[in-house]
Formats: structure tokens, C-alpha cells, sequence
């Protein structure tokens, strides 16, 4: 049940230290990423990955996508919905990785199936032991987040991202010419605070006064680039689920090509810092702020951005991989409050369903 929470959304976004703490268990040891059933150089002969994953899940799949071609692999992330007309070439040197929390959604099961039928190998990235991916795919990788009830994907999200960050360097390991990725020590060295991090923003979060003072406002708008960008998407579609009101990310130098016209004193503006590249983000959130929208940086403490920000929702820092999770956190929150502030069925909302079992 959920007991003493409101929502399950609440509780399912407030025990996202234990869920990281199951996800990352085990897996890195001695600086090498191990996944149970899957020895070391399983996926040596990998020249392609294909993510395929539909919503929420698509925006952990970029993660994933980000980071394995920043180590040298040859890779792509799409809308499972889109896949018979996006996929390209597959061969059996394809893996294709599907991202599902439920392990049921219609489209990604087709995205695979079509996938496999042409030769390319299967995985499924899934929080739900025996569910429909995990059985067709040739192999799987379980998230560890528990059950989510709340139809707003939360804490799974977090779980699968770090899942698909810590897959990318066992297949950039097993790949012959991966180049591994510079500061690789330092990144899987830091994952074990993340937990800890999490909890930091969890108890310090000034999400509920930001959400007070806008909760009423137009438009949304969240941007953020390089892994900032999915996290911007992902602010938005989880505002948009929940509180009905319009919310849209964008890559952050994407503003100025056309969402800029609708920058106005009355669009709050969420800029993702997450201390790595982020200074398309920078001078694009001051573009907006120029137009008269209040901007939010989630950002670090000594980060500039927050300097030239209305408000501030502060990560903890750490490596920039793991910093857009907690701004991601800092998200949830936000969206979280401001639909609690407009009385929506948080847990429920209007037309959707927590799996999408039609194509
Ligand atoms: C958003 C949300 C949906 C799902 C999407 C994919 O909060 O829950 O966008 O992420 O329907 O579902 P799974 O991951 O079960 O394939």
C-alpha cells in the first residue's frame, strides 16, 4: 500500500535511494560492470545497437544512446512506434536493447519482434520479471526498481538509466573497438553515492514553494543538452501527465529555432544543468529570461547558471552522468506538487494507462 504517502507517485519518487541501492547491488566490481547471467564478453561481437522504448522509457534509452556512442560504439535510439520506417539496416550484429518498465508495451514488443525476424539479436532492459520482453528477448537485464503503481513513471526511470549507463560500459568493454570512455573510473566510482545523493535532494528540495509560485502560469518549458536534453524531456512529459497542464522540453539550443515565440513573462523556464556541457543551456535560458520568463535552474550550487536564475533546484555534486538523475528528482518533485496544487488524480490520470498494450 501506500501508506503514509498521499500517492504511490509520492512514495514510488521518495524511495528512489532504496530502488537505485537494488539497481546498482552487485554490479560494479572492481571497476568492471557485471551483470548476472551475462559473463564477460558476451556482446563482443555487437557492431550496432538499436534502443527501442516508447515514452518515458525513451528517455532513459537516450541516456543509454549518449553514453555507449561516447564510447566509440555504433549506436541509435528510436520511437519503438516508428520502427518499421526508422530502423535501417540489422543483421545479426545488431542488438537491439528494449527499454520497457513494464515489459508489455505494444509497440516496443513489435519494435523487437520485427527486429529479431531480420536477424538482429534481443535484449530486454525491464522491471518486470516473466513479463512478455523478457521472455522473447534472447536475453534480459532486470532494473531492480520494485512495483510501480503510480502510472507516472518515477523511481523506474532512475533505475533504468543507471541500468543502461552501467550496460554501455559492459558493452563498450566486450566491443573490440570501443574506445572506453576517458573518466570511465571516476563515473562508476561516483555511482555508489548516488543513493545517498538522491536522498540529499529529497530532503532539501524546495520543489513545493517553486511549485506554489507557478502552479498557475501558461506554459511550462524545460530544456537541457547532451544528457540534460532527455532529462528536459522527461520534466516535461512528466508535467504534462500529471498536472494537464502544457509543459515541452527542448534541446536547449533548439529554443531559439522556434519555441521562442512562445517565451513570456507567463512560461516558466527549467534549465538541466548537470555540470558537464552546459553552456548552450546557459545562454539559451538567458535568451528566454531576456523575454521575461522566470527560470529555473537545477543545477549545482557554484553552477553559473544558477547565478543568472529566478530560482534555484540544487544537485548535490558529482559526475555529470549521475547529476541529471538527481535534477531529474528535482523534476519529479516539481510536477508532483504543482498537480497536488490543481487536485489531480495524481495516480490516475485521465486517459492514460500504466501499460500500453495496443499498437
Ligand atoms: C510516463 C509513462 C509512459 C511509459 C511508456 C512506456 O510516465 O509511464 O510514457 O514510460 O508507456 O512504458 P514501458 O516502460 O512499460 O514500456
Amino acid at each position: 500500500g501506500k501508506g503514509e504517502y498521499d500517492h504511490y507517485m509520492a512514495k514510488e519518487i521518495d524511495t528512489q535511494p532504496t530502488a537505485l541501492s537494488n539497481t546498482i547491488e552487485g554490479r560494479v566490481e572492481d571497476g568492471n560492470v557485471a551483470f548476472e547471467d551475462l559473463p564477460a564478453g558476451t556482446f563482443a561481437d555487437v557492431e550496432t545497437v538499436q534502443f527501442v522504448a516508447c515514452g518515458t522509457s525513451y528517455h532513459a534509452a537516450m541516456y543509454g544512446n549518449q553514453l555507449l556512442r561516447s564510447a566509440g560504439v555504433r549506436a541509435d535510439v528510436l520511437r519503438a512506434s516508428e520502427y518499421d520506417q526508422t530502423a535501417g539496416p540489422v543483421d545479426e550484429n545488431t542488438l537491439v536493447v528494449a527499454v520497457t518498465q513494464s515489459g508489455e508495451t505494444a509497440d516496443t514488443l513489435d519494435a523487437v519482434r520485427k527486429a529479431t525476424d531480420r536477424g538482429a539479436r534481443s535484449l530486454a532492459v525491464t522491471n518486470v520479471v516473466g513479463s512478455t520482453a523478457a521472455r522473447e528477448a534472447d536475453d534480459a537485464i532486470y532494473i531492480r526498481a520494485g512495483p510501480e503503481v503510480g502510472v507516472a513513471a518515477t523511481k523506474t526511470f532512475s533505475s533504468q538509466a543507471v541500468t543502461l549507463a552501467l550496460l554501455t560500459q559492459r558493452i563498450a568493454t566486450d566491443v573490440p573497438t570501443a574506445t572506453p570512455v576517458e573518466d570511465r573510473e571516476a563515473m562508476l566510482g561516483s555511482l555508489a553515492d548516488l543513493p545517498e545523493h538522491v536522498e540529499t535532494v529529497l530532503e532539501t528540495t524546495n520543489a513545493e514553494s517553486l511549485a506554489r509560485e507557478y502552479f498557475d502560469s501558461d506554459s511550462y518549458f524545460f530544456i537541457g543538452n547532451g544528457l540534460g536534453h532527455s532529462v528536459a524531456l522527461e520534466g516535461a512529459l512528466k508535467f504534462k501527465e500529471i498536472t494537464y497542464e502544457h509543459a515541452e522540453g527542448f534541446a536547449s539550443g533548439e529554443l531559439k529555432h522556434g519555441p521562442l515565440a512562445l517565451v513570456t513573462p507567463e512560461t516558466p523556464l527549467f534549465a538541466v544543468a548537470t555540470g558537464g556541457d552546459d553552456e548552450k543551456t546557459k545562454t539559451n535560458a538567458i535568451e528566454a529570461r531576456t523575454r521575461g520568463a522566470p527560470i529555473v535552474a537545477v543545477a549545482p550550487d557554484d553552477h553559473p547558471l544558477a547565478d543568472a536564475a529566478d530560482w534555484q533546484l540544487s544537485i548535490p555534486d558529482t559526475h555529470p552522468v549521475w547529476a541529471g538523475l538527481l535534477a531529474n528528482v528535482q523534476l519529479q518533485l516539481v510536477s508532483y506538487h504543482a498537480a497536488a496544487l490543481l487536485e489531480r488524480p495524481i495516480d490516475k490520470p485521465r486517459n492514460l494507462a500504466k501499460s500500453v498494450t495496443v499498437e
